[in-house]
């Protein structure tokens, strides 16, 4: 509980794992401050947002979240509020004018001034900063004071890919990659605290540099992999036309590196990838998966569909119907094109109607229910190393936890194999998770 002179804060994250990373930081900033976090808005005297403008969607919901808090401050006029993140950078101080109940915005890159923002609007001043480049300020390694299994730490800011339809690189700005000692202490900091899995974070991983010394992403796996009692080593996000020999090496070699990719296709059809400028044909795409599976035959792929995209015709969605197919993704991620500002794809003729964006977008993903079920049913039988996460959210005296390969493993166990490996015979391949049973004596590793 706080104490009554305590100062309290409410983080609302919305979007990516990147954006999730940034509010921890901030709260580790915050705590420095003397402010403790709580769980709901009403509790607390300073209410940040950090926010995700990718769809419309998105966007509206951090308009209708902040209307919200409008009733609050008239009950505490004490409250102070302010948005950062993605919809903070792409509208910069017209927030302030439009929401006058909004004492400070802040785009991504001015995370490192958010004391001082919180500071100067106790004292009545409304700051808007939203410049993008080198940050501001660089933010301290910040570890939280219980950690848990997994953390993600962010490897490279931005993106310099501009996908027709994708705004990230407008308010996010361009890559920049975190040096790779920074990255390393980071990682060890976090493992000395108890963590035992990190998910290396990027729009674009695989054009991550060591700005000292250039070393490229597999370079920067073969470092982390060697840190010791670090068990475990996810990232995301891949993109197909920058995944070279080198990261399949890393994934095959590197016994820290699971087998699981996301490797976001967006589209099956060729007419399509060319408009959204991805940078490869479905053939390419189909061919590194093949490479991918001779190479690291366990490796479970997930991937992002965009359907309804201007000018997509059902021919074009057909592609990207057989191309799921073809593939075998584990997980899909899949949306409605939404127009979104600044980009090319926004001013494209050919927009489809939202009726026929919902149909296609249902089509898929019943598709892909199937095609995920086989994937997962085909696991049983085989003995997975598990790292075991605590009970299962369903399912009495189950634990839960993931494989290598990142799915989802519940099985009857003890409570004290939570923290630990265990190997589990897959009995069952469900929808979204598999069933198995212990198979052997569980270690540290
Ligand atoms: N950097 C990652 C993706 C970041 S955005 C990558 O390139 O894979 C996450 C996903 O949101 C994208 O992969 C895309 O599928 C989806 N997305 C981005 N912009 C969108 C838009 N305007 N409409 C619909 N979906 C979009
Ligand atoms: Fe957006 Fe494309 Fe960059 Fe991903 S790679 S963040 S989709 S511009
Ligand atoms: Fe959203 Fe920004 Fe992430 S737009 S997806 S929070 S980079």
């Amino acid at each position: 509980m706080a104490s009554q002179s305590e100062k309290r804060v409410h983080i609302a994250t919305f979007g990516c794992q990147m954006n999730a990373y940034d509010s921890a930081r901030m709260a580790g900033m915050l705590a420095q401050m003397g402010y403790a976090q709580v769980e709901r808005p009403d509790q607390a005297d300073l209410i940040v947002l950090n926010t995700c403008s990718v769809r419309h969607r998105a966007e509206e919901k951090v308009y209708s979240y902040v209307g919200e808090l409008k009733r609050l401050k008239r009950e505490r006029p004490w409250l102070l509020i302010g948005v950062g993140g993605c919809v903070a950078q792409q509208e910069g101080d017209s927030l302030l004018k439009r929401l006058p109940h909004l004492d400070f915005v802040f785009g991504p890159d001015a995370l490192g001034s958010l004391p001082e923002m919180v500071t100067q609007a106790a004292r009545g001043k409304r700051l808007a900063l939203t410049s993008l480049g080198a940050p501001a300020r660089p933010v301290d390694i910040i570890i939280p004071a219980e950690p848990g299994l997994k953390a993600m730490v962010t490897v490279m800011t931005g993106c310099d890919n501009f996908c027709s339809y994708c705004v990230v690189p407008y308010v996010r700005g361009r890559e920049r990659s975190r040096t790779a000692g920074e990255i390393l202490e980071e990682v060890a900091a976090l493992v000395d605290a108890g963590v035992r899995e990190i998910t290396l974070l990027g729009q674009n991983v695989n054009s991550y540099r060591d700005p000292d010394g250039g070393l490229d992403f597999a370079g920067l796996l073969a470092r982390v992999d060697q840190i010791k009692d670090l068990w475990r080593i996810r990232f995301t996000t891949s993109h197909p036309k920058d995944l070279g020999q080198g990261l399949t090496e890393a994934l095959a070699g590197l016994d820290k590196v699971m087998e699981q990719l996301h490797l976001p296709a967006q589209s099956g059809s060729d007419r399509m990838l060319k408009a959204m400028n991805r940078g490869y044909t479905r053939a390419q795409y189909l061919d590194l998966v093949r490479r991918l599976r001779e190479m690291v035959p366990q490796v479970a792929l997930g991937g992002d569909i965009i359907v309804g995209f201007p000018g997509e015709t059902r021919q074009d969605f057909e592609q990207t119907l057989s191309m799921l197919e073809e593939v075998g993704y584990d997980f899909l991620y899949s949306f409605k094109y939404s127009d979104r500002p600044f980009t090319r794809a926004g001013r494209l003729e050919g927009k489809l109607d939202d009726e026929t964006k919902g149909r296609r977008l249902v089509e898929l993903q019943a598709l892909q229910r199937v095609l995920g079920l086989q994937e997962h049913q085909a696991q049983a039988g085989r003995v997975e190393e598990v790292l075991v996460e605590g009970p299962a959210k369903h399912g009495q005296g189950l634990m839960s936890g993931r494989s290598r390969a990142g799915r989802v493993v519940n099985f009857p166990g003890p409570p004290e194999l939570a923290g630990r490996l265990a190997m589990v015979r897959i009995t069952q391949g469900r929808e979204n998770s598999l069933l198995g049973e212990l198979a052997s004596a569980t270690g540290e590793r």
